[in-house]
């Protein structure tokens, strides 16, 4: 991008010198907001949205109507917890169930960890819930069960609260004057000022927390820093932003340049040069790109618009994964079909939550090693020996971590009465219905949802061949010793595999 000058160009004067240090800080000025006025005015363009458009959530409702202080920090530091990295509309049932069932710091505190996991499963980043309830336990045992009262506490006392949360529980539960800085709020500020380097470089950081304290109304400090966010999800969008919709347009330096851009582009095609007098004034630009370390390093382009900002670090692509996983089922004592769960180590990812049994799968193993590995870990679990025949192919299915992509090469067992009884303190059976409220994550309900839409299928195929002759049934490829290849419903399966012996 080029970074032109052109309000104060290099005319100097014999006498005047001008310093280094005079010209970066009018750099600088270009990315922030230097006019109180302009401050004065965009807070109050804001507000005045906010009020007419904000959506009526839950945590939002709380701050303003529970009077008490200690619920009230309590409740919104839940909020900004289950916030981060997730949905609005996903947090809201989690949160309303939440609160419901441990509505104070203390009652959170007396729960079990396995009752948090199984409440966060299916929101994702589960250390969150392990962390809030970490802090609340550390509330409740060192702090005399009351809530840090300020950014700067909340920030020292609590594990998992890093500058945004604290500034942000700060800002709406404890009404203190703090600006904040989130996903959407970098978005808004980096368009609104042109920053366009790295967003997650020290220099823009501080700049986008400067300009977020610049900004903040100090008579609704809460209220400030939620419509930022209200505006970063609805209108200052990731994609397709909609700046005929936004309160502070005028403001933004993207959507200016956006439309000078414009007007450049359609005057090199008249061929008239762009002027001074053009109908959009003056271009304002930062003085010097080449030293500024707000301003892009990559050029401008036309059809980004005003997503030219923010830009993000090109990211290192997820690790690929493949696991071997195997849903063991047995009937249960009230016949229904039980499934066999594992639980995952109390540190690392997914800590603590049950999972089918697994196994990482090594690149270049045949697939004849593969189920024989696998029969392996579920005889181990079990303390029994499972042959390897037992296992039928069931599907693949993805699911993708922040970090990892992983793919989940499932399998299933059927197991007699005998082999399914013991087994290992970290392990246990659960029905498909109470497998619906553990903790689990959602990696596990996608493969329990492929075992029993494979299930109805293999059902299907079942009664289709019983009624003509020829059944076309492709996968699971591998049957059980005596179901010769063919495709077995669950039920059939338990059946003739009880009637193995193995
Ligand atoms: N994201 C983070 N905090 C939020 C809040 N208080 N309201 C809406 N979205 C948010």
């Amino acid at each position: 991008m080029t970074c032109t000058w052109k309000r104060h160009t290099e005319e100097k004067t014999p006498n005047t010198v001008v310093k280094k240090e005079e010209l970066r800080d009018a750099a600088s000025l270009y990315h922030m907001f230097p006019d109180v006025a302009d401050v004065v005015q965009l807070r109050s363009q804001l507000l005045n949205w906010y009020q007419r458009e904000k959506r009526e959530l839950p945590w939002r409702t709380l701050a303003v109507t529970e009077s008490d202080l200690n619920i009230r920090t309590y409740a919104v530091w839940v909020s900004e917890i289950m916030l981060q990295q997730t949905q609005v509309a996903t947090v809201i049932d989690y949160y309303n169930r939440w609160l419901k069932r441990w509505p104070s710091v203390k009652d959170l505190a007396s729960a079990t960890l396995e009752e948090v996991n199984q409440m966060w499963a299916g929101l994702g980043y589960y250390s969150r819930g392990k962390r809030l309830h970490e802090g609340a336990q550390k509330v409740v045992s060192e702090l005399r069960g009351q809530m840090p009262q300020s950014v700067d506490r909340l920030l020292k006392e609590l594990p998992g609260v890093g500058r945004y949360t604290a500034a942000a529980v700060g800002s709406i539960a404890l009404g203190e004057v703090t600006g904040t800085v989130d996903g959407n709020v970098v978005r808004v500020l980096c368009r609104l000022r042109a920053i366009g380097a790295d967003c997650t470089s020290p220099a823009v950081t501080e700049a986008l927390w400067s300009l977020a304290n610049t900004l903040v109304d100090p008579e609704r400090p809460g209220d400030f820093n939620q419509a930022m966010m209200e505006l970063g999800a609805r209108v200052c969008t990731p994609k397709a932003p909609v700046c005929n919709q936004c309160p502070i347009q005028t403001h933004c330096r993207s959507y200016h340049k956006v439309h000078v851009k414009q007007e450049q582009n359609s005057r090199k095609l008249l061929g008239t040069p762009y002027s001074k007098t053009s109908v959009l004034g003056d271009i304002e630009d930062c003085i010097n790109s080449g030293t500024c370390s707000l301003c892009p390093s990559e050029p401008w382009d036309d059809e980004l618009g005003v997503q030219n900002f923010p830009r993000k670090p090109t990211r290192k692509p997820p690790r690929m994964e493949r696991t071997l996983t195997c849903v063991v089922s047995r009937s249960g004592g009230d016949g229904e079909d039980e499934v066999l769960l594992q639980r995952r180590p109390n540190k690392g990812l997914l800590a603590g939550l049950w999972e089918f049994p697994s196994l990482l799968l090594d690149e270049g193993t045949s697939e004849r090693k593969q189920k024989m590995a696998l029969s392996d870990e579920v005889s181990r679990i079990l303390g029994t020996h499972l042959s390897d025949t037992l296992l039928q192919y069931v599907g693949e299915v993805v699911h993708v971590f922040s970090h990892i992509h992983q793919t989940y090469v499932v399998y299933s067992m059927c197991l007699k009465e005998a082999d399914a009884h013991s087994h290992t303190g970290n392990t246990q059976w659960l029905s498909h219905r109470a497998l619906q409220e553990a903790a689990v994550s959602t990696g596990q309900k996608k493969i329990l949802k492929l075992f029993n839409s494979v299930d109805t299928r293999k059902e299907k195929c079942l009664k289709e061949k019983n009624k003509k002759k020829s059944p076309v049934c492709k996968k699971p490829r591998v049957g059980g010793a005596k179901s010769g290849g063919r495709q077995l419903c669950l039920t059939s399966f338990l059946t003739s595999v009880k009637d193995q012996s193995v």
